[in-house]
């Protein structure tokens, strides 16, 4: 049977080590309405180096002037991962990657091109020929800067396999040190993507001098299967995702493969770096940053993940937990009690809980959270665990606002335009703006918003979810608004769901205010 108390280091020492790869601030970020600011790249990379993966994708430095800075922002800040920048097979790319790279503790060029015929004929115009030598060109000019040099063949679980062999080969004799085997538009199987890395193991002469890697996209729900054959295989780095973020359907999520290793220890016999007690914390962190929350039941960080609702299962638990629990909640950052937290509790209680849940507050955001928790002690009985993730996660999200909320009054009966003021503070001078108009009292508070700071959008999406359970939880809501081209989100928590949504539409109003421009997508740039 799995011994459960086994920690990654003792696995380490038994088994083969298995690289942890993350690109959500890359790959991730090319999730539609993923897209993240600079203070939010960073503060998912160091969320990431904490978490303990090996190499943080930090983003594709020709893109935009924006990824540039956030992967030289990255590289300059981030220590004990790799930091990694994306290029296509070309001069201006890889010396771009490499200026906005150099200052990396661990520098690492990841160059692609794509190979499959599908992609040669109708998107490169090139014969393979042509892509070998490009390839093997992309990664002399890359491995000219700097020692750690990763391939890609784009498409690579599309491509005759002959050709793949002979293109792997050519790129390990060119210096790459790392070839990864992306499964571009997610076509593979498990069966499919285990033939293709043993394939190359057994053909490739040079295999021994790289670490070979996958990289699988979710479309057919097999990113984490596909991932799980390719070690199998013999990979010995997965390319993933925190909460499966990433193209389309997504890439192989993060929590995911690494649970599945580390509890399927027994059969696999490999482990990760990976500091499981994170898991949990980091998802939050990166969904409430990119406004893109995980379905309750999602595997490992869903909501529901650890919850027993039948009465068999609840016996069975009361009696012993691995009854019917494959995985610790403690083990992925999940406490087994929720409630924690009342009126009474003094500062170092929250301190204490935020750093249980993964927070680590400086004194001045501890003070910060602390004044907000006391005032929603006052709305509610009892603060959960959400509750205080939520508070913190405000706290790390927040931005120098132009229109800082300070309250809004309202009236309104089913059938008549609501009647709203809705006051701001702008440069810390109070200012309101009253209006009758719009379906609902939602739709007034948006209407509201527009005409007081002048900025007109179009709402793209808009959700409520309660963080806990009661009928005094906190309201979160999220939205998107559009704006110029320009497309932003914001969040707000509140007891009262009127005011979250205000918040929340004045949180994105105000990145809108402070601009920022459209990214260009790397497979599009
Ligand atoms: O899916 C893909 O092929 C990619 C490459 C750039 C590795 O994201
Ligand atoms: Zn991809």
């Amino acid at each position: 049977m799995t011994d459960l108390s086994l920690q990654p280091e003792d696995l380490m020492s038994m088994t083969r080590p298995i690289r942890i790869f993350d690109t959500t601030l890359r790959d991730g970020e090319q999730s539609p309405g993923a897209s993240m600011n600079l203070a939010e790249k960073l503060e998912v990379a160091h969320a990431l180096a904490q978490l303990g993966v090996d190499v943080i994708e930090a983003g594709f430095p020709i893109a935009s002037p924006g990824d540039f800075e956030s992967v030289r922002e990255i590289a300059r800040a981030v220590r004990g991962s790799a930091v990694c920048g994306l290029a296509r097979c070309n001069d201006a790319d890889i010396d771009r990657a490499w200026e906005a790279l150099q200052s990396a503790e661990q520098p690492r060029i990841h160059v692609f091109l794509a190979t499959s015929s599908i992609h040669r004929e109708f998107k490169l115009r090139m014969t393979e020929d042509e892509v070998l030598a490009r390839a093997v060109a992309g990664v002399t000019r890359a491995r000219g800067h700097c020692a750690d040099v990763e391939f890609s063949p784009e498409d690579a679980a599309r491509t005759e396999i002959d050709f793949l062999c002979r293109v792997v080969e050519a790129v390990i004799a060119a210096g790459a040190t790392t070839v990864n085997i992306p499964d571009t538009v997610g076509y593979a199987t498990p069966t499919h993507m285990h033939r293709v890395i043993k394939s190359l193991v057994d053909r490739v002469p040079n295999i021994d001098r790289a670490v070979i890697s996958t990289h699988c996209h979710d479309d057919l729900g097999l990113a984490v299967a596909n991932s799980l054959a390719a070690v199998e295989a013999g990979a010995g780095q997965i390319e993933c995702t925190i909460n499966g973020l990433g193209e389309r359907a997504g890439n192989c999520s993060l929590e995911e493969v690494v649970m599945a290793l580390r509890t399927r220890g027994d059969y696999y016999h490999c482990a990760t770096r990976i500091v499981t007690q994170k898991l949990v914390p980091t998802s939050r962190l990166v969904a409430n940053i990119t406004g893109i929350q995980v379905p309750r039941n999602k595997a490992v960080v869903g909501k529901n993940a650890f919850a027993h609702e039948s009465g068999i299962h609840q016996d069975g638990m009361l009696k012993e937990p691995r009854t019917y629990e494959i995985m610790r909640p403690e083990d992925v950052g999940l406490e087994r009690t929720d409630l924690v937290l009342g009126k009474h509790s003094g500062r170092a209680a929250l301190a204490d809980r935020a750093k249980a849940l993964g927070y680590q507050l400086s004194p001045e955001q501890l003070q910060t959270v602390f004044e907000r928790f006391k005032l929603l002690a006052d709305r509610k009985k009892e603060i959960y665990d959400g509750d205080i993730a939520a508070l913190c996660e405000q706290q790390f999200s927040e931005l120098p606002e132009q229109f800082v909320y300070d309250g809004y009054s309202l009236t309104c009966e089913s059938g008549a335009a609501p009647t709203v003021t809705l006051r701001v503070l702008q440069e810390g001078r109070p200012r309101s703006a009253t209006i009758t108009a719009g379906d609902g009292p939602i739709d007034g508070i948006f209407l509201a918003i527009e005409k007081l700071t002048g900025i007109t959008t179009a709402c793209r999406d808009f959700r409520v979810q309660a963080v806990t359970v009661g009928k005094d939880a906190q309201a979160e809501v999220t939205v998107e608004l559009e704006h110029a081209g320009q497309v932003q989100r914001g969040r707000g928590v509140s007891t009262d769901s009127l005011e979250a949504s205000a918040r929340a539409f004045l949180a994105a109003t105000n990145r809108l205010a402070l601009g920022g421009g459209p990214r260009l997508h790397p497979q599009r740039a």
